[in-house]
């Protein structure tokens, strides 16, 4: 047994995700979908359920179940700044999704921009996080795209120095790419946006599950992720450094509190859902092989501990896959570079199209996704808009190695 596997019991972390002994026509389901969503820990479900038998209420009421339900919302925010190693709760925001949450924050970031100003993206970017920006084009703001390099599918910093003009306000930049796993430097991206005068936007939906966040540390202004992505439910989560969150106009109504980042939570929140996603953030906690110390020193060690091992399983992925003939790899594949890649695994196989592909791996319950991901101009840049875009294997820390090698026996025995 390897370093990497000893490091992880990934048995025991399944026992704790009921979803995973699940077995569909007598055989055992396989989640090699993650990317698109993961499975919940039954810590989560127990919050959830916890939450509606015993604190099921509005917030600010003077009685028993509001104030509990004030009291766990106020933890989970509490968690929420240790995951994402924010200075203070009052930098968290909670809202339905990162999508929606994005195009809050935008029109809110929309009213300080005038005509002319700049916005840059890159190629590796899920349309949540252009979408939103292109949609201010109403007002006259330009949005720039900073391209990436072939075949690794990295971030070209050289192509994202030359978009960046003195009327760049805002750099808006993913952890990891949802398609083909790129972590871009995003320190280096951090330093050279606010060199240029910009706020730094991060979009971390698709780095969350797979190690430990640092909004301090990659030193930017926003960042955005999703819940039901690290193993909770449906929905987001927005940090914002508290001055700009403090200083920008939310969209609201009058009646709603226009003090800490409740002025940006508009109606009434998901309290069942944030409730979940504290389990969320103690389940990952448990994970830490520290057993004790701080949330945020559980949160990094039990990060560092699952991404080693899904290091070890992506690995394993890539060298099987590189040995398909026909099968093209996007994204890193050198086993050296692997820091910098999430475990997500996007191919091309031609003549096959990746939908039959994916429909006859879930004919064998094996759960893959295809398309183009929600991340189009990346497809675009790789020629496979018009071919179905890419089959994506997508690991996450509860996957074994017996699911990789499952996947690559039946794609090696795939005749369309
Ligand atoms: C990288 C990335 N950004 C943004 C999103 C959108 O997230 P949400 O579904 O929370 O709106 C996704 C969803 O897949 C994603 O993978």
């Amino acid at each position: 047994m390897s370093l990497a596997t000893q490091a992880l019991d990934v048995e025991a972390v399944r026992r704790q995700f009921p979803a995973l002994s699940l077995r569909i026509d007598g055989q055992p389901a396989v989640y090699l979908d993650n990317p698109a969503g993961t499975q919940v820990a039954q810590r989560v479900i127990d919050r959830l359920t916890e939450y509606w038998r015993t604190m099921n209420a509005n917030q600010g009421g003077v009685f028993a179940t509001s104030q509990r339900s004030d009291a766990l919302l106020a933890k989970t925010r509490i968690m929420a700044a240790a995951f994402l190693n924010a200075r203070s709760p009052a930098e968290i925001v909670f809202g339905p999704n990162m999508t929606t949450i994005t195009f809050a924050v935008s029109r809110a970031i929309g009213r300080e921009l005038k005509p002319g100003d700049e916005i840059v993206v890159s190629r590796l970017e899920h349309d949540a996080n252009v979408a939103p920006w292109l949609a201010l084009a109403d007002q006259g703001i330009r949005v720039r795209v900073a391209d990436i390099t072939l075949p690794a599918c990295m971030l070209d910093v050289e192509s994202l120095k030359q978009q960046l003009t003195p009327r760049t306000r805002l750099v808006a930049l993913t952890h990891a790419s949802n398609a083909v796993g790129t972590i871009p430097p995003l320190r280096q991206v951090a330093d050279l946006a606010h060199a240029a005068g910009a706020w730094f936007w991060v979009d971390a939906v698709h780095f969350g599950p797979h190690g430990a966040i640092d909004v301090q540390a990659i030193d930017c202004d926003f960042l955005v992720c999703s819940a039901y992505k690290f193993y909770g439910p449906h929905l987001g989560l927005l940090y914002g450094r508290q001055d700009l969150l403090e200083r920008l106009r939310p969209f609201k109504v009058r009646p709603a509190s226009d003090k800490g980042p409740g002025r940006w939570e508009t109606g009434t929140q998901n309290h069942e859902g944030l409730a979940g996603m504290l389990g969320a953030f103690e389940y990952l906690a448990g994970l830490s092989p520290e057993g004790n110390g701080t949330p945020r020193a559980q949160l990094v060690a039990a990060m560092g501990r699952l991404g080693r091992y899904e290091r070890f399983l992506v690995a394993r992925l890539l060298e099987g896959l590189s040995r398909i003939p026909g099968v093209q790899i996007f994204g890193i594949t050198d086993p050296a570079q692997l820091g910098e890649r999430a475990p997500t695994v996007s191919i091309s196989w031609p003549p096959h199209h990746p939908e039959d592909i994916a429909r006859w791996l879930g004919e064998h319950q094996v759960f893959t996704t295809h398309g183009d991901h929600y991340a189009p101009g990346l497809m675009e840049r790789l020629g496979l808009q018009d071919r179905g875009g890419t089959l994506r294997i997508g690991l996450a820390h509860y996957n074994r190695p017996s699911e990789v090698d499952l996947v690559l026996e039946l794609l090696a025995g795939y005749r369309s």
